[in-house]
């Protein structure tokens, strides 16, 4: 196992340099023996290069840059790799098995446009990304924290918007999915405040596979909300 994959290993230790920190995720148990071979023979292939971001040394060629953050088992990543072979596509989550399976699944759809980052998405963007470096960010059914008491937890946030305003480059969007009224809510009263973006109802993405979140939310009877906001100023 690589030393980057070694580093995001899911304990519930608290990060020493953020301890303060209010996470949009919880670590969960230790890895499976298949998700660490899986790791460890399929993953450096596709991991980023350490220390900043820089996309054609991380993808070989300059194109179009795209972010999933919160990317779980990657289908959505997977999907639009393969379909926007012009762009190159960084698919983030902190769950490590989901991206373990990602890796495989990657391996068999091919995607050379593809590669895979493990952790926490306000930190890499904070301490490795440079300003106007993506021409879009997904973030496709972000985990709702419904309580009150974790509002604070939800990745649609001031702080993160100003973030995300940080790396997009001029003419850059967001797309973000939700079955959950509450959250399309949420993210439109968070963005009406943000001078930086513009939010409109989207249509779905053809793209994107229907399954998971989205296939279980319209089980459910909820509605799938598709918003995009566009970088503006
Ligand atoms: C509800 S799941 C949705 C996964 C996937 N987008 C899908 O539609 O199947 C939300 C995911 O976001 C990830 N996540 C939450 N906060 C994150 C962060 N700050 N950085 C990276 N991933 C994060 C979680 O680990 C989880 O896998």
């Amino acid at each position: 196992m690589t030393d980057h994959f070694e580093q995001d290993e899911q304990t519930d230790r608290p990060e020493p340099e953020h301890p303060a920190r209010v996470r949009s995720f919880v670590r969960r148990g230790r890895l499976s023996s298949l998700t660490r071979d899986r790791m460890e023979l399929l993953g450096p292939s596709r991991a980023l290069p350490e220390g900043p971001f820089d996309p054609p040394a991380a993808f070989g060629r300059v194109a179009p840059v795209v972010l999933e953050i919160g990317c779980g088992h990657g289908h959505a990543a997977i999907a639009y790799a393969a379909a926007h072979p012009e762009h190159d596509l960084v698919a983030m989550d902190v769950h490590t098995p989901g991206l373990a399976r990602m890796l495989a699944d990657a391996e068999e759809a091919g995607v050379p446009n593809l590669r895979v980052e493990v952790g926490d998405a306000v930190l890499f963007l904070q301490e490795r990304v440079a300003d106007d470096t993506f021409d879009a960010i997904h973030l496709f059914f972000p985990d709702p924290w419904r309580k009150k008491k974790h509002t604070k937890r939800r990745f649609v946030s001031p702080t993160n918007l100003d973030l995300l305003a940080r790396v997009l480059r001029p003419g850059g969007h967001m797309l973000i999915a939700t079955d959950q009224d509450f959250y399309a809510a949420h993210v439109l009263a968070e963005v009406a405040q943000h001078p930086r973006f513009e939010a409109s109802r989207a249509p779905r993405p053809a793209w994107r596979p229907s399954d998971g979140f989205e296939a279980k939310g319209l089980v459910a009877g909820r509605t799938i909300t598709e918003l995009r906001l566009d970088l503006v100023g």
